[in-house]
Formats: C-alpha cells, sequence, structure tokens
C-alpha cells in the first residue's frame, strides 16, 4: 500500500499508516504548493489531505490510475470534486463526528467573546489606555432568556444547542429538512424558515456545510433582516458569509457583533473587518485540539487502509 499525507498529522496517524504500507509525507504545516503537492501523489493508492488541498481532476489525475482512495482529514469536503473523484472511482472519505466538540466548544467561546467583548476588552487593557470600572463600561448582552438560530442541526450544530441551553439559551434552528422528533424534543429546537430565523434569532450560528447553494447564504439582504442587537457567529466556511458585506453591516451597526473563525478567502481577512471592535476573529480553530486532531487525523488513515484492504470506507462521503 502506498499512502501520500500532504501536511505534518498527528504521529499516530502516521504510524498507522506505517504498519500498513509505504507512507510518503510532506511536513510542513502549510498548504503545499500546487506544484509539489501533484508531484507528492503521484502514484500513490491514497492520499491522506487537508482542506487547503484543492482535490480536482489534476489532482486525481497527477495521482495515477491506481489512486483508490483520498481520506480529508476534515468533516468538510468542499475542497475535494466528489464528482471527478466518482468518474475515477475514488472513494473519498471525511472526519465527522470526531471533531464535534471541540468545535461546539470553539463557537460557545465566539459566542460568548462576541456578546461580552472580549477581544475588545482585551485589547484594551494591551493597549495601556486609563479605564475604570462603571456601571455602563463596556457593556455587552446577556445569553440567559436570549434565542440562538441554529443554520444546520448536523452533528455540530446539535453540540452547540446542547451547550446553548446549559447557558438558558432557546433554540430555534433551520435546515432543508427537519430533525428527528426527538432530537427537536431533547434540545427544545423549533424549526424556522430562514427569514425567521434570522428576524427573531439574538445569536445566529452557521454549521452548515458549503455548497452552492450554501454560498453567501448570508449577504446584505440577511444581515439587513437581524435585529441591529444581533451577533452572527460562523465557525463552518467562510464564504457562507458573503464579508464584504458583513463588514460593511457591523460597521454601520446594522447588527451588533460577529464571531468568524472563518473567512471567504483564507487565510485573508476581508481588510474592513480588521478595522472594527465589534468582530472577534479566529484562525480556523474549531477542531485545533491535541485530542481533536489526533482523532481526525487516526480517522482519516483508518479510512484510507480499510479501502486500500477491500473493506470499505468507514465514513464515506459522495456527491449528492
Ligand atoms: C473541518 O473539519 O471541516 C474543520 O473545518 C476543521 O477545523
Amino acid at each position: 500500500m502506498i499512502f501520500a499525507v500532504t501536511n505534518r498529522v498527528p504521529e499516530p496517524a502516521v504510524a498507522m499508516l506505517r504498519e500498513a504500507g509505504e507512507v510518503r509525507i510532506d511536513d510542513r504545516e502549510q498548504a503545499l504548493p500546487r506544484a509539489e503537492l501533484l508531484a507528492l501523489v503521484e502514484g500513490a493508492e491514497a492520499v491522506l489531505t487537508l482542506l487547503h488541498d484543492r482535490v480536482d481532476e489534476e489532482l486525481l489525475a497527477a495521482a495515477g490510475l491506481q489512486l483508490r482512495c483520498v481520506a480529508n482529514v476534515a468533516v468538510g469536503y468542499d475542497n475535494v470534486d466528489l464528482a471527478a473523484a466518482e468518474r475515477r472511482g475514488v472513494v473519498v472519505t471525511n472526519t465527522p463526528g470526531v471533531l464535534d466538540d471541540a468545535t461546539a466548544d470553539l463557537t460557545m467561546a465566539l459566542i460568548l467573546a462576541a456578546t461580552r467583548r472580549l477581544a475588545e476588552g482585551d485589547r484594551l487593557v494591551r493597549s495601556g489606555r486609563p479605564w475604570s470600572w462603571g456601571m455602563g463600561f463596556m457593556l455587552g448582552s446577556s445569553l440567559q432568556g436570549k434565542r440562538l438560530g441554529i443554520v444546520g442541526l448536523g452533528g455540530i450544530g446539535k453540540w452547540v444547542a446542547q451547550r446553548a441551553r446549559a447557558f438558558g439559551m432557546e433554540i430555534v434552528y433551520h435546515q432543508r429538512n427537519q430533525a428527528p422528533a426527538e432530537v427537536e424534543a431533547a434540545l427544545g429546537a423549533e424549526l424556522l424558515p430562514l427569514e425567521q430565523l434570522l428576524a427573531s434569532a439574538d445569536v445566529v450560528s452557521l454549521h452548515c456545510p458549503l455548497t452552492p447553494e450554501t454560498h453567501h447564504l448570508i449577504g446584505a439582504d440577511q444581515l439587513a433582516a437581524m435585529k441591529p442587537s444581533a451577533v452572527l457567529v460562523n465557525a463552518a466556511r467562510g464564504p457562507i458569509v458573503d464579508e464584504a458585506a458583513l463588514a460593511e453591516a457591523l460597521a454601520a451597526g446594522r447588527i451588533a457583533a460577529a464571531g468568524l473563525d472563518v473567512f471567504e478567502r483564507e487565510p485573508e481577512v476581508e481588510p474592513g473587518l480588521l478595522q472594527l471592535d465589534n468582530v472577534v476573529l479566529s484562525p480556523h480553530l474549531g477542531s485545533a485540539t491535541v485530542e481533536t486532531r489526533t482523532a481526525m487525523a487516526e480517522l482519516a488513515a483508518r479510512n484510507a487502509i480499510s479501502v486500500l484492504r477491500g473493506q470499505g470506507p468507514l465514513t464515506p462521503v459522495t456527491a449528492q
């Protein structure tokens, strides 16, 4: 078995692959230049890719006809051309489940940071500018009794809802299909059309996959439909939000604040956002814990090995 691994991944996953076959790995921690990526995958039977690796016809062709599996080390797979993989009989897998808790934690961190002005406060203290406690000083808003609107009540969305309930929030959600009754009952969650969710939620948190349908799902019109006191959080994929429209809405006070872990042209950030105090920015840290990244890489390795052994993928993804 020949595996190509396009970036540094946690050692336990590499050890699993080495035990099963030959491993070609590029140990850098940034996206590989395209030419080097294409050279690395040549001759591989399975490739472990990261979310910044574009897996398209060109890459699949560069790998060669022996390629049987692309194991994406991420739950999102918008970087993979599924139709091209299917045409070549290449199985694509992702890493669902193992990162739900970590990403839900990070989402709550963004919700709290945005509603309680944490990053702005940190900047103020570090600046050395004078400040003093006062009844009206740097007031934020509470979560207790407020409405959280979750767009995409999948693995991560559900865990965000569960955490938010512990903060006393009421849950509404939007997605194509209604969640099972027991999920709705457990979370006290009500399905709403997107317009109603946007118009009534105090916090809107995005957890849907990036697809042609969800590209710019939140643009100028949707931001205008939100309450002026509302907060938008995105820990899913950057292009779900029109970042320029968001910067404008935040600057004009059309919504109160935002928390973003992902960006439209990652790692670039819309310059307008960088000037604003009412947005908290983190560098795509949703799954960034030691335990979670290890579990993600191990699941990807198990997928690749299982496909090459003819035992089928554990967590396949298919074109809709
Ligand atoms: C994923 O797995 O899609 C996440 O964005 C990684 O943090």
